[in-house]
This record gives C-alpha cells, sequence and structure tokens, in this order.
C-alpha cells in the first residue's frame, strides 16, 4: 500500500509538472484528489492493515494529498501569471500611433453674419423676436398699409398657400404682431431675424428665399435722427469705422419719410468702380419713420407715439462684407465654400 501511494504521487506530480493549462492543470485535481480517485481507492483497503499500521499509512496518505495539493496550486500560479502575459502581450496599445483628425463643423456664414448683428443691437438694448414664415395676408400686407388691390403689393410678388396665407414676403408683419401684443403701450425695441420668400427667379442676386433682419423701435419722441445715428453705428460696426453713410428718400407704403441707406464702397474709396457701378456708394437697406396708419392699426396712438423701422437682407451684406459673388452660394452647401470660413485653420 506504501509502494502504491508513493507511485500515485510520483505519477501525479509528473503530471502537474507537465500540465500545459489551467484546464488540463484542473482535470488532474478532479483525478487525483477527488472523492472517486485512486487515493480514496487505496485506503479502502485500510481494513486489511494492523492496528500499528493503519495511523501510518493514514499519516502518509494525507502527506501525498498535500504534496499532490501544493504542487497542483504552484503550477496554477505559474500558469495563471503566464495567462496575464499572454493577455497583455496580445492587447498591447501603441500609444504612440497617430490619433485620427476628428473633423470639426463650423457656423455658416450667413448665421454668422446673422448673430454678429443680432450682438450688435442686442448691445444696443434690442430684444430678438422671431415670427411665423407661414403668415396672413392681413399681417403680411394689410397692417403694413398696404390694402388688398395696392399696387405696391407687386414689389413683393409671393408664393401663396390659400387666398389669405401666403410665405411672408419680408420680416415686416412682425412690426404689427409685435406692436399688436404690446397693447398700444410703448416702448417697443426689437430685431427680427428670419427666412421670407418671393416669387423670384433664382439667380447671382435673387433668391426665392433669402433672410432678413427688421427692426423696429417705437416710443414717445422718436425722430429720423435717431434712425440715422442707430444706422450709422451698424454701417461702421460691421463694415469699418472709416465708411460713410448716406439716406436716400424712397419709398415703403409702411414707413413716411422713407429712406434707402447707401454706405461709401470700400473698394473705390467713393471714386467709383464696378462694385458700387461708378456711385461710389452701395446700397444696403429700405428704412423710415413708422407710418401712422400702421402704429394707429396695431393699437398705437400716432400723436403720443413715433417709430422707426428697417428691413436688411443678411445675404447682401455678408456678400459685401467678404466679397461673395454669388447669393446661390449660401444655398447650395459647397463644403469647399463653407470651408473658407472655418474659424478652426
Ligand atoms: N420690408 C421691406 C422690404 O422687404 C424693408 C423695410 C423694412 C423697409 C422696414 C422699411 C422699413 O423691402
Amino acid at each position: 500500500m506504501e509502494e502504491r501511494l508513493k507511485e500515485l504521487k510520483e505519477e501525479a506530480l509528473q503530471l502537474v509538472e507537465k500540465a500545459a493549462n489551467l484546464k488540463e492543470l484542473n482535470g488532474i485535481r478532479v483525478s487525483y484528489l477527488g472523492k472517486k480517485g485512486p487515493i480514496t481507492e487505496v485506503l479502502k483497503g485500510m481494513g486489511k492493515l494492523s492496528p500499528e499500521e493503519r495511523p501510518k499509512m493514514g499519516a502518509l496518505a494525507n502527506e501525498v494529498r498535500d504534496t499532490i495539493a501544493k504542487a497542483i496550486e504552484n503550477k496554477q500560479a505559474v500558469l495563471e501569471e503566464e495567462e496575464v502575459q499572454r493577455k497583455l502581450a496580445a492587447e498591447k496599445i501603441d500609444v504612440t500611433l497617430p490619433g485620427r483628425p476628428v473633423k470639426v463643423g463650423n457656423a455658416h456664414p450667413l448665421i454668422r453674419i446673422i448673430e454678429e448683428i443680432e450682438d450688435l443691437f442686442i448691445g444696443m438694448g434690442y430684444t430678438v423676436a422671431e415670427g411665423p414664415e407661414v403668415e396672413t395676408d392681413y399681417y403680411n400686407f394689410e397692417a403694413l398699409n398696404l390694402p388688398k388691390g395696392h399696387p405696391a403689393r407687386d414689389m413683393q410678388d409671393s408664393f401663396y398657400i390659400t387666398e389669405d396665407i401666403l410665405m411672408r414676403t419680408h420680416t415686416s408683419p412682425m412690426q404689427a404682431r409685435v406692436m399688436e401684443k404690446n397693447k398700444g403701450k410703448g416702448p417697443v425695441k426689437i430685431i427680427v431675424p428670419g427666412k421670407v420668400y418671393r416669387r423670384d427667379n433664382d439667380d447671382a442676386t435673387h433668391s426665392h428665399q433669402f433672410t432678413q433682419i427688421e427692426g423696429l423701435v417705437v416710443d414717445e419722441n422718436i425722430r429720423l435722427s435717431d434712425l440715422k445715428g442707430t444706422l450709422e453705428v451698424f454701417a461702421k460696426k460691421i463694415f469699418g469705422e472709416d465708411r460713410e453713410i448716406r439716406l436716400r428718400p424712397s419709398f415703403f407704403p409702411f414707413t413716411e419719410p422713407s429712406v434707402e441707406m447707401d454706405i461709401s464702397c470700400k473698394i473705390c474709396g467713393g471714386d467709383g468702380c464696378s462694385v458700387c457701378k461708378g456711385t461710389g456708394w452701395i446700397e444696403i437697406l429700405g428704412a423710415g419713420m413708422v407710418h401712422p396708419n400702421v402704429l394707429e392699426m396695431s393699437g398705437y396712438d400716432p400723436k403720443k407715439y413715433t417709430g422707426f423701422a428697417f428691413g436688411m437682407g443678411p445675404e447682401r451684406i455678408a456678400m459685401l462684407k467678404y466679397g461673395i459673388d454669388d447669393i446661390r452660394h449660401f444655398y447650395t452647401n459647397d463644403i469647399r465654400f463653407l470651408k473658407q470660413f472655418s474659424v478652426h485653420e
């Protein structure tokens, strides 16, 4: 029996030594140390031994079991360590590899100019208001002193949805909407950025959809000189302190008097060139003093209140400021065009 136990020990230790992985090692553990293993089997013969020999054999069996268990434990630690090293080697990350560049987007040039103009007016105490692009005939025309059949409606040919509902042709309807909401009480000081629509054939300077920024100030004692001062600040801040402005008489049914503002041509410094068509001036926007009828229709007493309004096209302003020669560039989204306005490179 002693022989057999020693044999088992040698056999097991050799197998443990040769075990190539944890699975194999576990197999050895189960077969040698398990309840149905050969050591248990040998010990079943204890009954046949003399009483003196029994404790000796018991002690030997324990020693064999412990030695095998210890060997398995040691081997397990070695195999586990090997496994960790293998994984580390396989999953090694080369931190010196260059990263993939992340492409960063950029605000559209039109959005940039609109935000620049918004910031400028917010700095002068204006608030930003926005209104519906699908508008009623009343706000788009009638409340602006353009009754049905008025010839000036032809200046703004429109997309009608029904006889009384259309895509707004300008941001001016917000003049009436905001005044009406204020219920005849001043002051009003707003700018209104937004999309507008006209039945135009698209070309380098026309688009059936474009943007406008409306301005409206209503209070007691608002005068034409206030309008002129405001527009002068605007022009110099957007186009440069060296630019001059001039107001020319014009006509809009909702303002009286009406003006158009020009800025001095930067290219020729006022001498006349192809950009300013030889005049030395470039037209920028329409404006005027709010017509008494418009004030009255929206609930303001024209004897107490006066106001000024202006409307400009951010596309035109961006085109002049950045030297863009075709309004369609804003809408065709050619990445080569948009990239020229990137702030990231
Ligand atoms: N709404 C006018 C247009 O689209 C511009 C304008 C606005 C003129 C406000 C005067 C006052 O042409």
